[in-house]
């Protein structure tokens, strides 16, 4: 079973895409609303139903429901609103998280978590230390949505088929996010054969800022990150071994320990298999070591 902990926008459409992949036979969707994870069980079944696909979504306020979920997204919490910061979320999630994960480890002691729920590096880091799950079992989705965002911008950049892009972003998936041209390519060409610099730059900080852009126009980004936490289960329960970047705990990778932040990771049936360290110029470190700081400054005054 897989559970998805929130059953708003974004709750919902991971389960939907989760469905229309196949990745289990039964997905719960939880939330303390009541009928909010019920309705929307039923408006996604109704549609697996036309499509002949057996899935099972179920809809549920209570936690006990999740037992034996091998994985348990938690996109619990509150969304960010249009002016706001991932940081203005801070501590209103941070208690939202942290009643979450006594669940999780009441009823699903054995699952891996993906954190969704923002401020996602912090969230993910008191996912990590309130659960006491070793570290390759807790891994936020934030990177491989920026990623997402970055390919789409190189493909209307240049025209190419969005298939043949390889687009990487690490780093804090808030201010101090860090797109990666150079670790970026159209089938395996550099950035740099098909766009100028000036170009880059302007891609890098449009991948930055283009959340909040959707924010402002429709309320809430909802498709891409539902998919991003489809993408990430499914390297799981498929074992692919894909390599994504997660929000997961550093323990001396990137000469930093004691934090959770963005970085690419072989993402397979025991999670987080290994972190991948990239070879960091002096400008992508600095960039890079600032996400650290945010981060950092923020558990730091967070009780867990
Ligand atoms: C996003 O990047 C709001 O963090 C959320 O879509």
């Amino acid at each position: 079973m897989i559970t998805i902990i929130g059953s708003g926008k974004v709750g919902g459409d991971a389960a939907l895409f989760s469905a229309l992949k196949r990745l289990d036979d039964q997905i719960l969707l939880l939330d303390v609303v009541d009928g909010l994870p019920q309705g929307e069980a039923m408006d996604i079944n109704h549609m697996l139903s036309e499509q002949g696909n057996d899935v099972d979504v179920t809809g549920s306020n209570n936690f006990a429901d999740m037992q034996g979920s091998k994985i348990v997204v938690v996109v619990a919490g509150s969304g960010r609103k249009p002016g706001m910061t991932r940081m203005d979320l801070l501590k209103i999630n941070a208690n939202v998280v942290k009643s979450v994960v006594e669940n999780i480890k009441k009823y699903a002691n054995d699952s891996m978590i993906i954190p969704v729920t923002n401020p996602l590096d912090p969230m993910a880091y008191v996912t990590y230390k309130a659960s006491g799950f070793e570290k390759n079992r807790v891994f936020g989705m934030g990177g491989m949505l920026d990623l997402s965002r970055f390919r789409q911008f190189i493909h209307e950049a240049t025209g190419h088929s969005r298939d043949s892009i390889r687009a990487l972003v690490i780093g804090e998936h808030g201010e101090n996010m860090l797109p990666l041209p150079r670790f970026s390519s159209v089938s395996g060409i550099p950035l740099s054969s098909f766009l100028t610099q000036e170009k880059l730059d302007e891609l890098v900080q449009n991948t930055k800022h283009v959340a909040a852009k959707v924010i402002e126009l429709k309320g809430a980004t909802v498709h891409a990150p539902g998919n991003a936490i489809s993408a990430i289960v499914e390297s799981v329960v498929r074992d692919r071994k894909q390599v994504i970047p997660v929000a997961t705990y550093l323990d001396g990778e990137y000469g930093h320990s004691d934090v959770t932040i963005g970085v690419p990771a072989i993402i397979g049936k025991n999670g987080v298999e290994k972190i991948i360290e990239l070879d960091l110029n002096d400008k992508e470190k600095q960039a890079f070591d600032a996400g650290v700081k945010s981060v950092k400054d923020a558990i730091s005054g967070i009780e867990i």
